[in-house]
């Protein structure tokens, strides 16, 4: 079976087919994989699955199986910033259920989705390990605590701005 591949990810999927080649077919590299598959593309949607799944010559069940188990992976396309609220215990009493409400609001969106304009996806999580900064928000590898639901606006701004600059320097 052939894998349709778009021209535009061509050049994801040489670099892919590199990687592959340099981790060979033993027992664990399938998640080692997955890992960089997921930092080239962004994702893993079901083409990269099966141009995995066709190279190491194991079932695609197996390799779905992994990538839906581990939270680690996504299946769906994600926001250039990934907003993961913690509801672990310690932010849940300190009032993240308030601070992810707020967020939802401020970007008119649920849990797991992505806004329109491909900037933000929001996420839930479990504890991060920085329960005396309770409530905590990551937003891709940036750690906001002691957030209340007031900070919330012009913490979003500070990212949107962050993408209009860019665009602006372009
Ligand atoms: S409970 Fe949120 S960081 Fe630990």
């Amino acid at each position: 079976m052939e894998t349709y591949i778009k021209e535009s990810e061509q050049e994801n999927f040489k670099k892919l087919d590199v990687i592959i080649e340099e981790q060979g077919n033993e027992q664990g590299t399938l998640i080692r994989i997955l890992k960089k598959a997921q930092d080239i593309f962004g994702y893993l949607p079901e083409h990269v699955q099966s141009h995995i799944s066709l190279k190491l010559d194991i079932p695609i069940s197996t390799v779905n199986g992994v990538v839906s188990f581990y939270s680690l992976f996504s299946q769906e396309k994600q926001g250039k910033y990934t907003i993961g609220v913690c509801l672990g215990t310690a932010c849940y009493v300190k009032g993240a259920q308030d601070v992810l409400d707020a967020i939802k609001e401020e970007l008119s969106l649920d849990v797991g989705e992505t806004t329109l304009d491909q900037q933000f996806t929001l996420k839930a999580t479990r504890c991060i390990g920085a329960c005396g900064l309770a409530p905590v928000v990551m937003i891709n590898e940036d750690v906001h605590g002691r957030l209340s639901p007031s900070d919330i606006p012009s913490l979003i701004h500070q990212y949107a701005k962050k993408t209009e600059e860019v665009i602006e320097e372009k």
